[in-house]
């Protein structure tokens, strides 16, 4: 797997490991300022778990790996991930998204890889009205240059399907939150902020909608996606728990027994997409997959968690947490 330093990876990684003590998993990261591997010291050393210090941009460093190991699968999560970053600097977004997932594209064919998931995202579908759902059927139009690169990506998956008959599927999952998530998105920054009660920054008039799914479950629905989606299938993920961002900024300030007083509107994000909202149907009919973490108690968790890891989120802020790479990453 790509990107397992990053959120969403390292939440895959620390059940997944454990869960399956017979499968390897093979961690490819390079460690951009999202990636953080302290999150990973609790499975550093098990017998099942190995990293590399690897840049998919990069065919040739990529490539040492797929010839060094007798990979079998590829989940991609790695990717430049955030918006705000994409529209001041697209470029490397292009790189690592696009260009990142054609070499991964291209050396699972040359390496016979048996199963590939490529973990996209709603944001391909482009923003909503306030009516309707995304489908899988959705046409892809991107708003952002993020969007765009993931949509991109997600084409050139669906190309080698069609093309090469690889066995690829494709996840779109609408917004997650919870543990070790990188404080410049909304949920962990807004916490950060509230702590130190400095203003919470809301874009706008606060009122997009986003549809909120507790990682966790995003995990389980790319595993099962993974070992049991139908190839060459897309399937949407969803929480069907759509909010306002005011209403989240609101709930956390309520959480946390602070004053609104400390919520600050300030200039909306250029082509900021209005809605997201997704029909999970199919996922749920073909694979069974169901949210398990209701919002109320995922939102609980998540803000106990970064009152618990104040040191992680503190590091990040401090620009220490790069520091521990060089000490600790098997870069071979
Ligand atoms: P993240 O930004 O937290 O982590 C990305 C990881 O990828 C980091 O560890 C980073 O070091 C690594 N990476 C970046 N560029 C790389 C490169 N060139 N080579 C190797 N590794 C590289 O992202 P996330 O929020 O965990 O998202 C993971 C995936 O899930 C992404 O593909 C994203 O588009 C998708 N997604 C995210 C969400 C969400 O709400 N966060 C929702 C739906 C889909
Ligand atoms: O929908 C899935 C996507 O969700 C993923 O593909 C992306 O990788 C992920 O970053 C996320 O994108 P968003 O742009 O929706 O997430 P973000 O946390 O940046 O913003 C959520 C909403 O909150 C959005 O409407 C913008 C708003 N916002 C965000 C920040 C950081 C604010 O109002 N203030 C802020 O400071």
């Amino acid at each position: 797997m790509t990107g397992g330093a990053g959120f969403i990876g390292t939440n895959f990684l620390l059940l997944m490991v454990d869960k399956y003590p017979k499968d390897r998993f093979i961690n490819l990261d390079v460690l951009t300022y999202a990636g953080n591997l302290k999150n990973l010291t609790g499975i550093q050393e098990r017998d099942n778990y190995t990293s590399y210090r690897t840049d998919i941009r990069d065919r040739e460093m990529l490539e040492q790996v797929f010839k060094r190991e007798d990979l079998e699968a590829v989940i991609h999560f790695a990717a430049e991930s955030h918006v705000d970053r994409s529209i001041t600097n697209p470029t490397v977004f292009a790189e690592t998204n696009v260009i990142g997932t054609l070499n991964l594209l291209d050396l699972s064919r040359k390496y016979g890889i048996s199963r590939y998931v490529q973990v996209s995202t709603d944001e391909v579908y482009g923003s909503l009205g306030p009516e309707g759902y995304f489908v899988e059927e959705t046409p892809l139009n991107p708003n952002s240059p993020y969007s765009a690169s993931k949509a991109s990506a997600d084409l050139f998956v669906r190309a080698n399907v069609e093309t090469f008959g690889l066995n690829a599927l494709i996840t779109r999952c609408s917004n997650n939150y919870g543990p070790y998530q990188f404080p410049e998105k909304l949920i962990p920054l807004m916490i950060w902020h509230a702590l130190e009660d400095k203003p919470l920054p809301v874009y706008g008039d606060g009122l997009n909608v986003r549809d909120w799914l507790y990682v966790k479950d995003h995990c389980e629905a790319i595993d099962q996606v993974f070992r049991a989606g139908k190839a060459g299938e897309v399937y949407n993920i969803g929480g069907n728990n759509e909010r306002t961002n005011l209403e989240i900024v609101k709930l956390i300030l309520k959480i946390l027994g602070k004053s609104e007083d400390l919520i600050n509107f300030v200039t909306d994000r250029p082509g900021h997409d209005q809605r997201y909202a997704i029909d999970a149907s199919r996922i749920r009919k073909q694979l069974g997959w169901e949210p398990s973490t209701s919002f109320s108690v995922g939102i609980e968790k998540t803000i106990k968690w970064y009152l618990e890891h104040e040191i992680w989120w503190r590091e990040i802020l401090s620009g220490e947490y790069n520091q521990y790479y060089a000490e600790t990453y098997h870069n071979r």
